[in-house]
């Protein structure tokens, strides 16, 4: 095609010097133009945390884990439990196991610095190669190719690349290597992340307003929107499941700690059976009269929709040394991820019905 102006990423940082998204890790242009760099610990921390979540719902966390811990050495020092207890809500808890053993050798073997190479970065638990490249772009000015879904959504677009996800994802590299500048790498990375969450977005992007608008081949043939094209995937399968809320004295709910590993690994959950495809067989945890409850949680996880039935019963001891009485009130317990408050939430709702007398 004739005439069309290459994208640059001058024309994206002038951009990103006037709309900047305003977020508590980010250190704003007019002070990263004059060298000012980022705390690493914020940087990593808030990639971590942005890793498959949004930022509105990071910003929360994102503040409360810098208040409670203002360095990577106070978070190394947080007993695990406080730690899953203020990441609940945020979902993928592997990622809160791996931020405390990351903390942990960065404070212990790394004097409590971050390596500021993507090389280096990549040995940390819970780094891989997407964060190791943002922080050494965003903490450290390195040069390095910053690729999400976001940026190869915009990549995908300002240079037509019409061949599907994923088998398209070295070119949409090389493409993003190719726009990568020396200088101001990491406003650069952090530019296409604002571009991909407010102008360039999946659905109705406002092209009209895009600094890259004139040179987007996407926009010119018309197909922006279409674009990047995804390969059909399998469609997610349903898990089934059995949860047990035993009331205790006082109305107190027995919940376990779940094992280490697996799925939401160290985290606070009812007692119940393993998810799986068929139905699986229940066994209680302890003896009691369990009532099941009308209804079921629904909840989807990366790779399952999960349907969990509920029983109810009244339990006055706990036999199992996972099982502790919490108090059932308002004041749950910190550490129960979203799929275990819905459970706990319907078993209440039957105790509240008068499913089972309380105490
Ligand atoms: N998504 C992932 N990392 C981000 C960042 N540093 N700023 C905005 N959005 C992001």
């Amino acid at each position: 095609m004739a005439n069309i102006s290459s994208p640059s990423a001058d024309a994206i940082l002038t951009w990103y010097d006037r709309n900047a998204r305003d977020l508590p890790w980010r250190v704003p242009p007019h002070e990263s133009r004059a060298g000012v760099l980022p705390d690493p610990y914020h940087v990593w921390l808030s990639e971590v945390m942005l890793q498959q979540t949004t930022v509105a719902a990071v910003t929360r966390y994102f503040l409360d884990f810098t208040g409670r811990w203002p360095r990577v050495r106070d978070l190394a020092e947080a007993e695990d439990e406080a730690v899953m207890g203020a990441w609940a809500g945020l979902g993928y808890y592997a990622r809160a196991r791996n931020l405390l053993k990351c903390a942990r050798i960065v404070s212990r073997d790394l004097d409590g610095r971050f390596p500021d190479t993507e090389a280096e970065l990549l040995k940390l638990p819970g780094i891989g190669p997407y964060t190791a490249a943002a922080i050494a772009a965003i903490a450290f000015g390195r040069q390095a190719v910053v690729l999400d879904g976001n940026i190869e959504r915009v990549m995908a677009r300002v240079y037509r690349v019409e061949t599907p996800l994923p088998g398209s994802k070295e070119k949409l590299r090389g493409l993003a290597r190719g726009l990568t500048p020396v200088e101001r790498a990491g406003d650069y990375a952090q530019a296409v992340m604002d571009l991909g969450a407010t102008i360039c977005t999946p659905r109705s992007p406002a092209c009209g307003i895009c600094p890259w608008m004139e040179s987007c081949e996407g926009r010119l043939a018309g197909v922006a929107e279409t674009l990047p094209r995804k390969s059909p995937k399998a469609a997610k399968p349903v898990r089934f499941g059995v949860a047990y809320l035993g009331i205790g004295p006082e109305g107190a709910v027995a919940l376990e700690t779940r094992p280490e590993s697996g799925l939401l690994g160290g985290m606070l959950g009812l007692p119940g059976t393993d998810w799986r495809e068929d139905v699986p067989e229940a066994v209680p945890p302890v003896e009691a009269e369990w009532r099941e409850v009308p209804g079921e949680v629904r909840h989807t996880f990366t790779h399952f929709h999960l349907r969990l039935k509920v029983f109810v019963g009244r339990v006055d001891a706990l036999p199992r040394d996972r099982l502790r009485f919490y108090p059932g009130d308002d004041d749950l317990p910190d550490r129960l991820p979203t799929v275990m408050r819905k459970a706990l939430r319907l078993g209440l709702s039957a105790v509240e019905d008068g499913f089972v007398e309380r105490a």
